[in-house]
């Protein structure tokens, strides 16, 4: 992080909490989610297919990536928003389960989810959406405008809340460790790193930019954001247009 070190976040995170505390007002709010009380399929949403071909090299992507603090307000495409999602947990093998990103075992413990303002995605209202790899689909978790919130529980880190989707990248450890036991947690971190750099080089090849935070409370981030418990938040990315 630059120029800003963790004590420092966490002092201000401290102070913020504290503020909140002795104003009434509760800066990590519990999200209810209510989106479990519909139907799946009433919650579902049909994303367009992802392009396997681009304008971009990757060279020139790894070349210009660089985390970015400050985004432009404009909204994504529906199309942007779902190729970013392919390239996250997409997938990609012909057997319909391997995914855009290596998983040890092919266990894939990774869930994403998305965090979008009203407005900020075209066609999609704001609220929290988890990717279904299968299906290429999303289903809204939870309603309403939560990156503020997100922020706030990222040690408020609110340049965040500028980025019109934040993507969090989850692990569900169960789904690892019952093969490779504690070591489980390590491939999975592991394999949330690869899901960020996935995502920083589409952004980059889609002509968006993107920021990464590892610096949050990983329970308010699930509180906030309504996670199944059992999903435990490793990295956040904010992306949008660069200013
Ligand atoms: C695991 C991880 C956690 C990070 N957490 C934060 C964060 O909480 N806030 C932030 O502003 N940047 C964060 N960064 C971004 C780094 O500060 C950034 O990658 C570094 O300064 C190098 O710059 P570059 O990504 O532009 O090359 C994080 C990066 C990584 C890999």
């Amino acid at each position: 992080m630059e120029n800003i070190t963790r004590r420092d976040l966490l002092a201000r995170a401290t102070a913020f909490l504290a503020a909140g505390a002795m104003s009434g007002f509760c800066p990590l709010r519990v999200t209810r989610s209510w989106a479990y009380n519909k139907t799946r399929k009433e919650r579902n949403m049909k994303l367009p297919a992802a392009r396997s071909t681009g304008e971009v090299s990757l060279e020139h992507a790894i070349q210009h990536r660089r985390t970015i603090r400050s985004f432009d307000s404009a909204a994504l495409s529906l199309h942007e928003w779902a190729q970013l999602l392919w390239s996250a947990q997409g997938i990609t093998g012909t057997g319909g389960f391997k995914r855009a990103a290596p998983s040890a075992g092919a266990f894939y413990p990774m869930d994403i989810y998305s965090a979008i303002g009203k407005d900020t995605v075209e066609g999609a209202s704001a609220g929290v959406y988890h990717y279904e790899p299968k299906g290429h689909a999303v289903i809204r978790v939870s309603e309403g405008d939560l990156r503020a919130g997100l922020a706030r529980a990222s040690l408020s880190q609110m340049w965040m809340a500028g980025a019109p989707v934040n993507f969090v990248i989850t692990a569900e450890y169960d789904r690892i460790t019952g093969k490779y036991g504690r070591r489980g947690i390590r491939y999975a971190m592991i394999e949330a790193g690869h899901i960020g750099q996935n995502l920083f080089l589409q952004a980059e090849a889609l002509g968006l930019r993107a920021g990464i935070v590892g610096a949050f409370d990983d329970k308010d981030v699930g509180r906030v954001l309504g996670l199944p418990k059992t999903h435990e938040p490793l990295l956040i990315m904010p992306v949008g247009y660069g200013r």
